[in-house]
């Protein structure tokens, strides 16, 4: 798991102005939710914002303030990979404050509290971003029609309008954040908002910095480099690194072999990652220790209508979480081992030792412990 946290100077300022923001809200604060026993530990804020008006598409958040001091704390913007994985996913099995209950497989799944939530030292926008993941809707097929290109501009105008209906969050340090295929999206974003400050975009947006959690970049590198690097660590011998760099085609000097069969001792060598995206299974047929389980029973609770209905879904929107389903071996062995280098452009690389894709999904409480150090701009 590698991760890239990058500060950028604070030494903006702006002070022009355009033109006000139409704004169509409809945000609810939250005290109660099915499946969770009592009112909610943590201020809950859903919503959503309208970001293209011809068509009527409507981007969903959740928005869950610092449980420590959120006057004083920073914000920060989530998204969730994919392309079209719904924000929940963030939410509830990575950083948020909620997390399924795997010991309970009632009719509705139950939902705890979570003690490595990232809302202890941050106010957090999940966002369910491009339209059409998560409760994101339009109302035309054109609304849906999506790009990273439309999905960033899209988010701009999210941030725009959420922060002219939430000013009293606009002084605090704003951060962007994400993992997976969010490294497209991530970069962007904070690049854009970065520009806007320098030319004097209103509302002024205190950015400080983006992270992106084993980020995708270039597919054409991002996986091929993988042999290389494995090899290098002295995670591969050198004979499976003779029989596998020539098929990393765009990070390998030889010749593409793709007559080169991957056989099973390889990929489980590998680990690769067994995808069974399109798998229609019910909670009751597999085992409550699989890793799956608790994504089945995120989409069988945010298709409850009772939860809709707390959550404030507009139409009967449903869900698909869009993450596949994969198997993988238990890393719970590792003690948690660091390797941190930072750059000079303020750039700064850390590995979480077992983090799989999702670092904070397989090791929350040493994300949580990084994530803690680095937005108080402490050592890593
Ligand atoms: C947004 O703009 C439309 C037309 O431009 C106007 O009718 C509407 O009242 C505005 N909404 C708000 C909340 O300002
Ligand atoms: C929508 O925004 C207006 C201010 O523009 C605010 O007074 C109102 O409470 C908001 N609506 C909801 C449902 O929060
Ligand atoms: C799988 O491939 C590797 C590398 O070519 C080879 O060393 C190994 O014997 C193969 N295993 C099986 C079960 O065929
Ligand atoms: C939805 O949740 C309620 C509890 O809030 C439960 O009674 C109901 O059976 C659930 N509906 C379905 C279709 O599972
Ligand atoms: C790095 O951060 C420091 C402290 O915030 C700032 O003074 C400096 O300009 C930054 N460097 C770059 C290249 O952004």
């Amino acid at each position: 798991m590698f991760i890239i946290l990058c500060c950028l100077s604070s030494s903006y300022s702006s002070s022009s102005s355009s033109g006000p923001v139409n704004q169509s809200n409809s945000s609810r604060v939250i005290t109660h939710l099915p499946g969770f026993d009592g009112p909610l530990p943590f201020h809950l804020e859903t919503g959503y914002v309208e970001v293209d008006e011809g068509n009527s598409v409507h981007l969903f958040y959740y928005f869950v303030r610092s449980e420590r001091s959120p006057a004083d704390d920073a914000i920060m913007l989530w998204l969730t990979g994919g392309p079209g994985c719904s924000v929940l996913t963030g939410l509830a099995y990575e950083i948020g404050p909620l997390s399924f209950d795997l010991n309970d497989a009632g009719e509705l799944p139950k939902l705890v509290y979570r003690q490595d939530s990232w809302t202890k030292v941050s106010s957090i926008i999940f966002l369910d971003s491009p339209v059409g993941a998560g409760f994101s809707y339009s109302d035309t097929e054109q609304g849906y029609r999506s790009s990273d290109t439309k999905a960033v501009n899209q988010i701009l105008i999210f941030l725009r309008k959420w922060f002219v209906e939430h000013t009293e969050f606009l002084s605090n340090p704003l951060y962007i954040a994400g993992d997976s295929y969010s490294g497209m999206i991530v970069p962007t974003v904070a690049s854009r908002i970065a520009r806007g400050i320098e030319i004097g975009s209103e509302p002024s947006l205190n950015l400080k910095g983006y992270l992106v959690g084993n980020p995708v970049t270039d597919s054409n590198f991002d996986s091929p480099s993988k042999i290389p690097f494995v090899h290098g660590m002295g995670l591969i011998s050198d004979e499976m690194f003779e029989v596998l760099e020539p098929l990393c085609t765009f990070a390998s000097p030889h010749p593409y072999k793709p007559t080169v069969k991957l056989n099973s001792s390889v990929r489980e060598m590998l680990q690769l990652q067994e995808y069974t995206s399109n798998a229609e299974l019910h909670l009751s047929e597999i085992s409550l220790q699989c890793r799956t389980a608790g994504y089945l029973m995120s989409r069988t609770w945010a298709n409850n209508k009772s939860v809709r209905e707390a959550l404030g879904i507009h139409k009967d929107k449903f869900v698909t979480l869009g993450r596949s389903l994969y198997h993988r071996k238990s890393d719970n062995r590792y003690v948690w081992c660091r390797f941190t280098r930072s750059y000079s452009n303020n750039l700064t690389f850390t590995t979480i030792k077992g983090g799989g894709h999702t670092a904070p999904e397989y090791m929350p409480r040493q994300c949580f412990v990084m994530f803690e150090r680095w937005i108080s701009g402490d050592a890593l």
